[in-house]
């Protein structure tokens, strides 16, 4: 190691030294280049320039790349985290020095302006082409004003406000200096144990397309070279969430079909709506790793989709290649990344080290080199970098935490939580909402004094309030005693039974309970989803006190606890709320709003039944709901696809959530009952509605609400089997008490088109039903057909 270690020490001091001479030669071309850099700024024509695809970036790429050495080219290929977290992979600490000498082309988790603009000032100042610096950063749901994490923005079913936040986040980061987010992450998660669910839109293509393309736009707002405009990157690419027994990082097997269907569409939507970058991902596809496949990187992304931003590696995930087992040295794996598509090298530093050499011995072509390299200066042109390197170090504080950025922050956590259970108390009546009286709750659990309840964003000094604050702040301290019960993962005996001495003191019980914000994310797989440590224990102990109980669970994931949804009276899905979670949660307690959150991913009853996702094939032997009382009476009951100690259905299923109302849905009536597949075909790529499907919904409730309104359909009889249900379209609808509203979806050809036997995206002759209902597993379908 220490030889291999002088040994690149000083290949670096001899290439510094013959920089250096040639340095002072090109510097002169150099300075020509900045000047037409910065005169072209000031034209029109360039200001215009503001997405990643537009044509007038070509002859700018092409101008700079001229100009460029070949060392100067692997520079911009290279990339290092200079800040937190350094790690396994890191390869250098001397970006001040490496940065003078171009070898950098980005740098991300810098997050202090004042850093960012001392290395901008390098590359500006001190290079010969005054390329700047790209400074990226992992802003997953905001910067300092943190939002739900995704998992929770998802579960609004509204890209409006994913849109929303983001922008938030770009305006936020970008006034720190940040202009690139590893964001959003479009992974489909099938599979609760893999604990980076919480950083995605969950299970289902449908939406997660519609939340890629919502994230992607608020990022880079309507003009990417805009000043707080940050570039995306859909990440990763891909297959990464189908990771063997949700063990993050493992292996996947996903055949073509399930990718096109399922994985893909996502990073599609991503790139359609104009991602200036994509990740590839850590995970091995089909036993190609995803950061060194070419059949995902080139032919999909690049040939199919017409992608012309930057891939990125996932962190190291070249230098990964080695443990993977697809190569035995540095050369071999920076190659086979370098060739399969990935364009720039996330700290491993094998490009800085191998790059130049692969040219020389003829394995890499200057031509394949300088592909690389445009799709690197055409996001940091598209960016408006050249114009504007630096950030105004004073300009930070008056973007963080704006006032109509919290109320967002607020509003989105509201719309996020989703109603699990709403029993009758007592009183008959459901539990929630409560009723502003002065009664005595107590606050039990470890997270009731969590006051950012986050997973990702850096912590911010922001305002933040706690839920036992909130509550505090509602109806008075007098009237709030508060009992931790246990840690998330340890607690004395002590603790628990002060807590059930403090329920039965209170008139009513609210418990936080759940996972500690680094349960969940990266590398927090979980092999058991119930309540961490004896958190149970305590739920248990308070709910046999007989108090009402309102259970608040926050995690990153849906969590098993099926005790709690047998015996608990009103149970909300918090996930991780964000810096407004408290506030959020008190005014749902209170009725402020009605919850009308949805789940995006199926919640499992036992760890069991993982992965589990509403749309799955249907198997030959399909069971119905089982008798698990007893052991399966006869043949019929026990040969088929079920356990014998639990239900195949989930707890509850895709889509599901409460409200504090009640709705009642009408048959779903569809415009045609009979489709051409030809015409469908025909048709495919354009926008034109081929049916309409449309259903009454009425509240049939007390109070007004938002419903979220889906529509399903399954397609039988095509080449290759289909799943039960496919979410094809949804809409929110605010209804008020004894109101119908008449909700319409216009269908596409494209609804009906699946990735067929022939490998091919069409419409087939099938047996078509439809659902319009309100959630994966309810409703009645109408049927139509689908001709040739
Ligand atoms: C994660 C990525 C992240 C990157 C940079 C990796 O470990 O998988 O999602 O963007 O680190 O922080």
């Amino acid at each position: 190691m220490a030889l291999l270690l002088s040994l690149t020490s000083s290949f670096h001091a001899n290439l510094r030294k013959a920089r250096g001479r040639k340095a002072a030669f090109l510097r002169m071309g150099g300075i020509l280049l900045w000047l037409a850099v910065t005169a072209c700024a000031q034209s029109t024509k360039i200001s215009a320039v503001s997405a990643i695809n537009d044509p007038a970036l070509d002859p700018r790429v092409e101008s700079i790349l001229k100009q460029m050495t070949l060392e100067e080219k692997v520079g911009q290929l290279v990339q290092y985290s200079a800040g937190q977290p350094t790690g396994p992979g890191t390869g250098r600490t001397d970006y001040e020095d490496m940065i003078a000498h171009e070898q950098i082309g980005s740098l991300f988790n810098v997050v202090d302006p004042h850093q960012i603009n001392a290395y901008q000032h390098i590359a500006i100042e001190k290079t010969r082409l005054h390329i700047p610096i790209l400074f990226g950063l992992d802003v997953i749901h905001g910067f300092k004003t943190e939002f739900p994490i995704p998992l929770g923005l998802a579960s609004t079913w509204d890209p409006t406000i994913v849109e929303k936040a983001s922008r938030v986040a770009a305006m936020e980061a970008s006034a720190d200096g940040i202009r690139w987010t590893f964001s959003p992450m479009v992974d489909i998660a099938r599979d609760a144990r893999w604990g980076r669910m919480a950083e995605g839109a969950g299970e289902d293509p449908f939406l997660g397309s519609a939340m890629a393309g919502a994230y992607v736009r608020g990022y880079q707002g309507s003009r990417l070279n805009a000043p707080d405009s940050i570039a995306a990157c859909a990440k990763h690419f891909v297959g990464y969430g189908a990771a063997e027994a949700g063990r993050d990082y493992n292996t996947t097997e996903i055949s073509e079909h399930t990718l096109r269907q399922f994985y893909l569409p996502p990073f599609h939507a991503a790139v359609d709506a104009g991602a200036a970058s994509v990740m590839s991902a850590f995970n091995n596809l089909n036993g190609t790793p995803s950061s060194a496949n070419p059949f995902t990187l080139k032919q999909v992304l690049r040939k199919e989709w017409g992608f012309r931003g930057v891939v990125v590696s996932d962190w190291n995930a070249v230098g990964e290649l080695i443990p993977q087992g697809v190569a035995t040295d540095e050369a071999t794996a920076a190659r086979k990344a370098f060739l399969a598509g990935v364009d720039m090298d996330m700290v491993s530093s094998f490009y800085h080290d191998q790059l130049e050499k692969l040219v020389t011995s003829g394995q890499v072509t200057q031509a394949q080199i300088d592909e690389a390299v445009r799709h690197v200066l055409r996001v940091k042109l598209a960016l408006g970098l050249f114009e504007h390197p630096f950030v105004d170090e004073a300009g930070a504080p008056k973007a963080l935490y704006r006032p109509e950025s919290l109320e967002l922050a607020r509003t989105a956590a509201e719309r996020s939580f989703v109603l699990l259970k709403n029993a009758n108390g007592t009183d008959g009546k459901p539990l929630l909402p409560l009723a502003n009286t002065s009664q005595n709750i107590a606050v039990i659990g470890p997270l009731g004094d969590d006051s950012s309840y986050s997973n990702g964003a850096p912590p911010g000094a922001g305002p933040r309030t706690s839920l036992t604050s909130a509550l505090a702040e509602r109806i008075g301290a007098t009237h709030i005693s508060r009992f931790k019960g246990c840690g998330i993962l340890d607690a004395t005996n002590d603790d628990i039974a002060a807590a059930v001495a403090g329920a039965q003191k209170a008139d009513l019980v609210i418990m936080a309970l759940g996972e500690s914000p680094d349960m969940s994310g990266e590398a927090a797989s979980r092999a058991h989803l119930g309540l961490p440590g004896r958190q149970e224990e305590l739920l248990e102990g308070v709910a046999r006190t007989g108090k009402p109980l309102v259970l608040i669970l926050f995690s990153g994931r849906p969590l098993t606890v099926p005790w709690a949804f047998e015996h608990v009276s009103a149970v909300i899905a918090a996930w991780l709320p964000g810096i407004e979670g408290g506030p959020a949660l008190v005014r749902t307690l209170f009725g402020d709003v009605n919850p009308s959150g949805k789940l995006v991913v199926s919640w499992p009853r036992s760890v069991g039944q993982e992965p589990l996702y509403y749309n799955a094939l249907n198997t030959g032997r399909p069971p119905g709901d089982v008798d698990l009382t007893r052991p399966p009476a006869d043949i019929v009951a026990r040969y088929v696809s079920r356990y014998i100690d639990e239900q195949n259905s989930p707890q509850f299923p895709f889509g599901y959530g409460a409200s504090y109302t009640s709705y009642s849905y009408g048959p779903a009536q569809i415009s045609t009952r009979s489709l051409s597949a030809a015409e469908l075909n025909m048709k495919l790529h354009s926008n034109a509605a081929v049916m309409t499907a449309e259903a009454d919904v009425t509240n049939s409730g007390s109070r007004t609400g938002a419903e979220v309104v889906e529509l399903y359909i399954r397609l039988q009889g095509t080449s290759v089997a289909e799943p039960v249900r496919m979410l094809k379209g949804f809409q929110t609808v605010t209804i008020s008490p004894g109101e119908t509203r008449r909700v319409k979806f216009e269908l596409t050809p494209e609804t009906f088109a699946i990735w067929n036997a022939k490998n091919q995206f069409a419409a087939e002759p099938a047996k078509l039903s439809v659902w319009i209902s309100p959630d994966s597993a309810h409703g009645s379908a109408t049927e139509a057909e689908i001709v040739p």
